[in-house]
């Protein structure tokens, strides 16, 4: 561990009209201690996710499936991750692309069946890789068998009780029990048709009309879901992710809100009153019964992560004490603007949280939820960040993207703790920002009437080979998104082996990352490069590691006997690190 003054830097500083060289002792502080060498693989594992429908389309319909990302697997073992999410392939009816689960038990056609599943679990692990699968508790489809029988049974029966129905307010029912809207935009509730034919009650979804929310105050409710996590850990898989894991527990009378309804904008607001639907304290309850569950399974552990848009962040670590959840996706990480004062105080700040409930940290800059950061760093500093960006709206700049793009990354992956990736994103691939309305099929788009342009630009299939139909991503040329053009450009197979390509430069850092054993490192400041600048060095199990990312207009000189091992764009000719460029370097 370095002590102040054991490092010193000679840098350009502007004084007067000219510049002048000065050499000025750097000062440290720790902000996390190291975890220990042996620290169970999830607490520090990079975990990459897959979007079943757009990874790989092995029957040439132009949607993946799991035989086709069976074909494909050995691409992550040659990236260097740990482990892989899948985004939901059970039966569904795809109203939400897959996040409206009608079977929890089977795999929907569109990508396979259940010996495909196994087929593909056992090829992951083969390779030495662990399986994550998606859980969606807080609703389930409109066409799941239980929601069929809700309707069919009628006011006040048992099988009603599973769901949030309630009568409507005014004399004659007909207005919703409340205000709330649902997070893709319109109405939270749906008034059905009882069996009679007469105008009934209405239920509540959070989302879709077609996602009906559980209640999780009923007991068949949880006892079922706990038989659910059984059913997939018994197949052999390491562990889930938990889809709106906020959200399940509901307070109370279920009183108005008076807002518009949020959760992939991060835009519940520090300090405001506890939205209802969200972050109840009931919720602890259903995880805490769930890490029983798993543990009962045993070593090596399975674990679960949350999806929960909470602030702040103590409020967030709830959800990662010690016998609730595992991980926690690390949002204000993704949602943090790129600028060196607030990339400081959010990793500081997480770790902090982190380390106060002695869980892992973890990172994430992409997903299916939000614009790439390929694209998103590309717009404005300062900006809100958009739910996805159309043909109208004003076009990311993609060099500027991309380049910033790989300096986050290369910041990310030096952090410890855990870190999600998306798919695509070892391609610096960008959203597709200019595909026709048309082609669109995001809830959110259709529910908002395009106000909200939604999710669609970051959900376009891989490019595989430039030169092949659909890129590679299937036989055919039809892909279930259209693709833009200059896909090709970004395709695995124009990267592999080139110096200086985005997907050599994430294999660089995961083999770096995996070798100085990052993932459990502890976490020092370093100060004195500049406001501009963040630093940290990486103490591993062993030799440290300094990471320099610079944000300011400036290059900026690493401290004197620091030797690159990589960066995520070419230094300066004098070996300085140029603006939005990150650098690893060994410290003599
Ligand atoms: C969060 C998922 O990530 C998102 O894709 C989905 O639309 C909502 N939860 C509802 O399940």
């Amino acid at each position: 561990m370095y002590q102040d003054g054991d490092f010193r830097v000679s840098r350009r500083q502007p004084h007067g009209e000219r510049w002048v060289l000065v050499t000025a002792p750097l000062t440290t502080h720790l902000i996390h201690p190291a975890d220990s060498a042996d620290a169970a693989w999830w607490r520090h594992a990079v975990i990459y996710q897959i979007y079943p429908r757009s990874w790989s389309d092995a029957s040439g319909d132009g949607i993946g499936d799991l035989p086709g990302i069976t074909a494909r697997l050995q691409h992550l073992k040659d990236l260097g991750v740990d482990a892989v999410w899948f985004s939901p392939f059970y039966t569904s009816p795809q109203a939400d692309a897959g996040y409206d689960v009608a079977d929890y038990r089977d795999i929907d056609h569109l990508f396979g069946s259940l010996a495909d599943a196994d087929a593909m679990v056992a090829k992951i692990h083969e390779l030495g890789l662990k399986v994550i699968v998606d859980l969606v508790p807080n609703h389930t489809s409109d066409e799941h068998a239980w929601f069929k029988a809700a309707l069919a049974a009628g006011p006040g029966s048992p099988e009603r009780d599973r769901y949030m129905f309630r009568d409507g307010k005014g004399a004659d029912g007909s207005e919703p029990p409340n205000d709330w809207n649902s997070v893709f935009g319109g109405p939270g509730w749906t008034r059905v048709t009882e069996a009679d034919g007469s105008l009934g009650q209405w239920y509540l979804h959070l989302f879709d009309t077609k996602q009906p929310d559980l209640n999780w105050d009923n007991e068949e409710v949880r006892a079922e879901f706990e038989a659910i996590l059984r059913f997939w850990l018994d197949r052999g898989i390491d562990g889930f992710r938990v889809d709106v894991a906020h959200g399940l527990v509901k307070e109370p009378g279920l009183p108005d809100y008076d807002a518009e309804l949020h959760i992939l904008d991060g835009e519940i607001k520090d300090g405001s009153p506890r939205p209802p639907m969200w972050d109840q304290d009931g919720v602890h309850e259903v995880y805490r019964a769930w890490r029983k569950v798993l543990d009962s399974y045993g070593q090596p552990d399975r674990i679960l992560c949350a999806e929960a848009w909470v602030r702040p962040q103590e409020r967030a670590v709830r959800y990662v004490r010690p016998d609730e959840m595992h991980q926690a996706f690390n949002f204000d990480f993704l949602q943090t603007q790129w600028r060196a004062a607030d990339l400081r105080e959010v990793i500081q700040s997480s770790l902090e949280a982190a380390d106060s409930v002695g869980a892992p940290s973890t990172w994430v800059l992409s997903n299916h939820d939000v614009v790439r950061h390929a694209s998103r760093l590309g717009l404005p500093v300062g900006e809100r960040r958009p739910n996805g960006i159309g043909p109208d709206d004003p076009q990311p700049d993609r060099e500027l993207g991309l380049r910033r793009a790989r300096a986050a990354t290369t910041l990310m992956l030096s952090l410890p703790g855990g870190a999600y990736l998306y798919q695509g994103e070892e391609l610096g691939l960008p959203d597709s920002t200019d595909m026709p309305a048309k082609y669109r099929q995001d809830p959110t788009f259709i529910r908002t009437k395009g106000k909200e342009i939604g999710r669609d630009g970051c959900r376009v299939p891989i490019p595989w080979e430039k030169d092949a139909p659909s890129f590679g991503f299937g036989p055919g040329a039809e892909t279930w998104l259209p693709q833009p053009e200059v896909y090709g450009e970004y395709a695995v197979d124009q990267q592999v082996g080139v110096e200086g390509s985005t997907l050599e430069l994430y294999r660089t850092v995961l083999r770096l990352r995996h070798e100085r054993q990052l993932g459990t490192g502890g976490l020092q400041e370093f100060e004195g490069l500049g406001d501009d600048v963040v630093a940290l060095v990486n103490t591993g199990q062993g030799e440290d590691t300094l990471v320099v990312a610079n944000l300011g207009a400036e290059p900026v000189a690493l401290p004197e006997g620091a030797e690159v091992l990589v960066a995520s764009g070419e230094l300066t000719d004098d070996g300085q690190v140029p603006t939005d460029t990150t650098v690893w370097a060994r410290l003599a």
